[in-house]
């Protein structure tokens, strides 16, 4: 019965840990923000909550100049301590080389791997459609950070620019905690 018991609270506590180390990921916030609505607006930009475990975002920008041939993204990672810190990453990259040729950017690649799936951008440029990013799963986000790279425990922010033709067109912040 001791043995049993010993048995049962092992594997409690083997739950505890794998849950711990996989399940913790949540966006706290998302913020989509054009800065010329001449040249693209956003149609929806949202977290939502289906239950506990089913929680996505969801992203649709419209291009109102297309084709869209020049890219340049700029990713920067914080971690929240004392407010938003860098952390990390911070690279600027132009998109369309990346998208030709995925294997020299590292560090894009981990970024881009983390929503591409559950968008239609991954593929070469020139861009002639809307942008969607569709029911993007925290739990898939969550695997990438925690399985592929583990990160510590914290508040984290990301935020985005996307330039096109040198002019700073669309930034998007991601809030978020892994607990
Ligand atoms: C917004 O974009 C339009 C079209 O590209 C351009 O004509 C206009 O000058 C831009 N406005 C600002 C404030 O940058
Ligand atoms: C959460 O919702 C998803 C999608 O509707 C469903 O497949 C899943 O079984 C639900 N999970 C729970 C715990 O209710
Ligand atoms: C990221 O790098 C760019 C230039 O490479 C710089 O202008 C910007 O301030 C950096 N951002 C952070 C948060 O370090
Ligand atoms: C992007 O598309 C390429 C070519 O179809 C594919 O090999 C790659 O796995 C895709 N990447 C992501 C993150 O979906």
């Amino acid at each position: 019965m001791c043995r049993a018991a010993i048995e049962l609270f092992s594997s409690f506590l083997l739950f505890l840990i794998i849950h711990n180390a996989y399940s913790g990921f949540e966006f706290t916030n998302l913020k989509c923000i054009s800065h010329n609505e001449s040249f693209s607006t956003f149609e929806y930009c949202f977290l939502k909550a289906i239950n506990r475990t089913y929680k996505y975002a969801s992203i649709k920008v419209k291009l109102h100049e297309v084709p869209i041939k020049k890219v340049k993204v700029n990713f920067a990672l914080y971690q929240r301590l004392n407010g938003y810190k860098p952390f990390l990453y911070n690279v600027t990259f132009d998109g369309c080389k990346y998208l030709l040729n995925m294997k020299g950017y590292p560090v894009a690649t981990y970024i881009f791997n983390l929503f591409a799936p559950y968008s239609n951008i991954n593929h070469s440029c020139p861009y002639d459609h809307d942008l969607i990013v569709e029911k993007l799963p925290f739990s898939y986000i969550n695997d990438q950070m925690s399985i592929i790279l583990p990160f510590p425990k914290s508040s984290y922010a990301f935020f985005s620019e996307w330039y096109s033709d040198g002019i700073k067109r669309v930034r998007i912040e991601c809030y978020g905690t892994l607990t």
